[in-house]
């Protein structure tokens, strides 16, 4: 389905850098073209019932015991929801979407690291989305004990780990193995940054990189410069 808008999706391990780069392609987006509509979401979450299965997921998980099949169905019940409700109609008036996570995520982390069958996972991303697969996808590749540093360097910080850091490191070898394969299989749509550089450097890798696309994709460039 062709729509007026633009759908990049930002993917990647736990501490990866995908906030911190979604904030700067924002910043990037809005002064270049002030009048179009940026909107930011993340997974999963982004409506209300999404934001409940957000906590659910994040923090309920110590008490409340959830199965690889149920942590699938919740995954995509959030997508579902945002699909329908938040992204299908932004995408018709035309805004830019830039998403925190979305099917691949699911691919990775439940198809690949906790291993369920992935015929059935691509069915049910099949039911969530719809069928919508997003123009761009940024995979922000590290060293896996990159991410960890990061992530206990944040945690030190401000906030508590969530259930899916706390793994062992044969899940993040899997989940990284996954992107990088799923982004060999589909290199119109990925774009894989060297995400161990420091946070300018990569928004900078991710505006050439973006801008290559730019010259081969007309939807993209009708959309940016608006
Ligand atoms: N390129 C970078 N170099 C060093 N530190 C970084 C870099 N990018 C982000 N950070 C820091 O690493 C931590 C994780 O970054 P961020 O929250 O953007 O990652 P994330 O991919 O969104 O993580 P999560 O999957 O947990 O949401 C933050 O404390 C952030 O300030
Ligand atoms: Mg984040």
């Amino acid at each position: 389905m062709l729509t007026p808008g633009f759908f990049i999706t930002f993917e990647g391990s736990e501490g990866c850098g995908k906030s911190t780069q979604i904030a700067y392609l924002e910043k990037y987006l809005r002064k270049k073209n002030p009048n179009h509509e940026i909107v930011l979401l993340r997974e999963p979450g982004g409506t209300a019932l999404g934001e409940k299965i957000r906590y659910l997921l994040k923090h309920e998980g110590e008490e409340v015991s959830i199965a690889a099949e149920a942590e699938l169905l919740l995954f995509a019940a959030s997508r579902a929801q945002l699909v329908r409700e938040v992204i299908q109609p932004a995408l018709k008036r035309g805004a830019i979407l830039l998403c925190d996570r979305f099917l691949d995520s699911t691919t990775a982390y439940q198809g690949a690291a906790r291993a369920l069958n992935s015929d059935h996972v691509a069915m049910i991303n099949q039911i969530a989305t719809g069928g919508l697969i997003p123009d761009i996808t940024l995979l922000l590749d590290q060293e896996i004990s990159l991410g960890r540093a990061r992530m206990s360097e944040r945690n030190k910080k401000m906030e508590t780990p969530d259930r899916m850091e706390q793994e062992p490191e044969a899940f993040y070898e899997a989940v990284r193995k996954e992107y990088l394969n799923l982004a060999a299989a589909e290199p119109d749509r990925w774009i894989v940054i060297d995400a161990s550089q420091h946070p300018e450097q990569v928004a900078e890798q991710i505006l050439n990189e973006l801008n290559k696309k730019c010259s081969v994709n007309n939807r993209l460039v009708s959309t940016l410069s608006s």
